[in-house]
């Protein structure tokens, strides 16, 4: 048991999806899973473990902004031994080279938060994703027909960005879409020597205003939880590099 996971360590698979919202943790594992059985309810964070293609794969909310994020996914890592957490979020466009619908592979996550200034100091760090996940995911999404757009993701604190200049800024230096996670996902696997990638659906556009029906963006991302638990399978049966 950890903190906030009320699980012993053998119910949680090495291979972990994370979405934001615990509810869509519920629903992957009902919808995607073979018997599915939820490991988790502290503070309604919902986790389930079960099997895909014959694999066992847990799924675990991680609830909005980086500080949430950072307690599931230290507590998975550090006393869990998840090897490898895929987020399946959403984000806004910040660029008109993704619209609604589109699915961005997370290559690296920019963020305005403070949470890693005293484990830097006055290095800016760079969260990444891991390469063997981010080239699985692309392999499996291009020969499933799913395209997935490869690009900077920004990890803002800030919902409500009180200065939307900046997020023009990033999108001329190729960061795509802004989500409230993948930096702290990404900084923490590389403190534990672990895998982590971030794949986000693309919600609404920052700068079109362009929006989907609620029928559309659950079929994107039912296409992505299947690109996700799909390179869970491929990482499964490829050696660690
Ligand atoms: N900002 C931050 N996070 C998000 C957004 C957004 O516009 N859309 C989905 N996640």
């Amino acid at each position: 048991m950890s903190t906030h996971i009320g699980a012993y360590s053998d119910q949680i698979a090495p291979y972990v999806l994370m979405p934001g919202d615990p509810y869509r943790a519920r629903w992957i594992a009902e919808t995607f899973l073979e018997d599915p059985v939820q490991f988790n309810d502290v503070r309604g964070m919902l986790g389930y473990t079960g099997t895909y293609a014959g694999v066992r794969v847990s799924v675990q909310g991680s609830g909005m902004g980086q500080p949430s994020l950072a307690i599931y996914a230290q507590e998975l890592f550090a006393d869990h031994d998840v090897q490898a957490i895929i987020r399946v979020g959403t984000c806004g466009a910040l660029s008109e080279r993704v619209s609604v619908r589109d699915v961005i592979l997370g290559v690296a996550a920019s963020t305005d938060s403070a949470m890693n200034v005293p484990r830097f100091r006055h290095v800016s760090y760079a969260p990444a994703a891991d390469f063997d996940l981010l080239r699985i995911a692309s392999d499996v999404a291009e020969e499933k027909l799913l395209p997935l757009v490869p690009g900077g993701l920004f990890s803002t604190d800030q919902f409500y960005d009180p200065d939307p200049a900046v997020t023009s800024t990033l999108a001329e230096y190729g960061v795509l879409g802004v989500d409230m996670e993948a930096a702290a996902l990404y900084t923490l696997a590389a403190q534990f020597s672990r895998r982590a990638l971030a794949l986000c659906t693309v919600s609404d556009h920052l700068v079109t205003g362009q929006e989907t029906s609620a029928h559309e963006r659950q079929e994107t991302f039912e296409d992505m939880i299947v690109v996700a638990l799909e390179s869970v399978v491929r990482l499964e049966g490829a050696p660690r590099s």
